[in-house]
C-alpha cells in the first residue's frame, strides 16, 4: 500500500520520500505510481500538469536516515510487530523534532508499536484502504498514549489529502477489520460447509448488499494471508471463539493460494 499512500500525498502537494529497503523495490514503486497517475490522467480525473507535478514531488531513499529531518512519516511495511518496531526506532532517530509517526497497520496494536519511540504521544494509526488513490476513508487510530495534538494534526492532514477521517480506539481490528474480517471469514465457512458456491456467495453479497465486490473476491484482493493474520489478531486479542479463523482459510494459506498476488485464491488471476 506504500506506493498508493505516496501517490496520494504527492498528488495533494506534499514533497514525498518513498523509503524502500532495495533500489529495485523503490524503482518498482515509482513505476506503479506513474502507471496509476497515468490511469487517472487518461480518465480525466487529474490533468497532465497535476500528474507531472505529483511525479516531480516524489523521490526515493533506502533508509529513514537517508531521508533525515522529515516532519511526518507513514510506515507501511508488512504486518510483523518486530519489523514495525525496528522501523519505528529508525524513524524516531531520523525524524525532525516534533514529527508525527504514523503506521498504516491493518490490525497490530498502535500502543505496542509506540512503545519503542522516545515520545509515544506522537505515534498514531493512519489506516488507508486499498486501492489508496480511490478509497475515501482513512481510519485514524489513537493508541493509549496518542496526544490530542497528534490526532488533530492527522485529522487535518487526512482532509488535505481529500479523504474522510473516521476515528477508532486501539482495540483489536479497530473498526474496519473487526467488522469486515468476520464477514469474510463467515463467507469462507459458508463455502467450506457447501451452503453455496463461491460465485453465488459473492453474487448474494454483491448485489444483495450493494458491496462493490463479494467477500471471497475481496479476500483474494486483500490477500488470504493478510485475512488470516487479522483473524488471528482478533481471536487472540479478544480470546473469543467467535473470531476463530475458518479451517479452509488456513488451508488456502498453507497451500500458498494467497489470492491476486499469488495468481490463485478462491478465483484464478492471470499475471499482469
Ligand atoms: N490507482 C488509481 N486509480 C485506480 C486504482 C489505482 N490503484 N485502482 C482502480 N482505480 C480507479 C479506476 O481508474 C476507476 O476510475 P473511474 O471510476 O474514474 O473510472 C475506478 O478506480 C474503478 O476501477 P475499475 O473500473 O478498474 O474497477 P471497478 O469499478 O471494478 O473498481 C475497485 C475496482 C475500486 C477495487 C472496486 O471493486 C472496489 O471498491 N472494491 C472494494 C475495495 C475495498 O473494499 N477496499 C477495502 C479493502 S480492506 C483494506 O484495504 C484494509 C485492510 O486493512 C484489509
Amino acid at each position: 500500500m506504500g506506493n498508493g499512500i505516496a501517490h496520494v500525498f504527492a498528488l495533494n502537494g506534499f514533497e514525498v520520500t518513498l523509503i524502500e529497503a532495495k533500489k529495485e523495490l523503490a524503482d518498482k514503486a515509482l513505476a506503479t505510481i506513474a502507471k496509476n497517475l497515468e490511469r487517472q490522467a487518461a480518465k480525466g480525473t487529474i490533468t497532465e500538469a497535476e500528474k507531472s507535478a505529483a511525479l516531480g514531488r516524489l523521490k526515493t531513499a533506502l533508509s529513514p536516515a537517508e531521508a533525515k529531518g522529515f516532519h511526518f512519516a507513514v510506515e507501511a511495511v508488512s504486518e510483523r510487530m518486530d519489523l514495525k518496531k525496528q522501523i519505528f526506532r529508525d524513524l524516531d532517530a531520523a525524524a525532525a523534532p516534533g514529527a508525527v509517526l504514523a503506521t498504516n497497520t491493518s490490525s497490530l496494536p498502535i500502543t505496542e508499536i509506540s512503545s519503542v519511540v522516545k515520545d509515544p504521544s506522537r505515534v498514531v494509526g493512519m489506516h488507508f484502504m486499498n486501492p489508496v488513490p480511490v478509497m475515501k476513508l482513512v481510519e485514524i487510530i489513537r493508541g493509549l498514549q496518542t496526544s490530542d495534538e497528534t490526532y488533530r494534526r492527522v485529522h487535518e492532514l487526512t482532509l488535505k489529502l481529500g479523504k474522510t477521517p473516521a476515528a477508532a480506539k486501539d482495540f483489536p481490528g479497530f473498526i474496519s477489520n473487526r467488522v469486515l474480517m468476520p464477514m469474510i471469514n463467515e463467507a469462507i465457512f459458508c463455502l467450506m460447509e457447501g451452503v453455496s458456491s463461491k460465485e453465488d456467495i459473492d453474487t448474494i453479497m454483491k448485489l444483495g448488499m450493494a458491496h462493490p465486490m463479494g467477500p471471497l473476491q475481496l479476500a483474494d484482493y486483500i490477500g488470504l494471508d493478510v485475512c488470516l493474520a487479522i483473524m488471528g489478531v482478533l481471536h487472540e486479542g479478544f480470546a473469543d471463539s467467535k473470531y476463530r479463523p475458518c479451517p479452509l482459510l488456513k488451508q488456502m494459506v498453507q497451500a500458498g493460494r494467497l489470492g491476486v498476488k499469488s495468481g490463485q485464491g478462491f478465483y484464478e488471476y492471470k499475471a499482469k
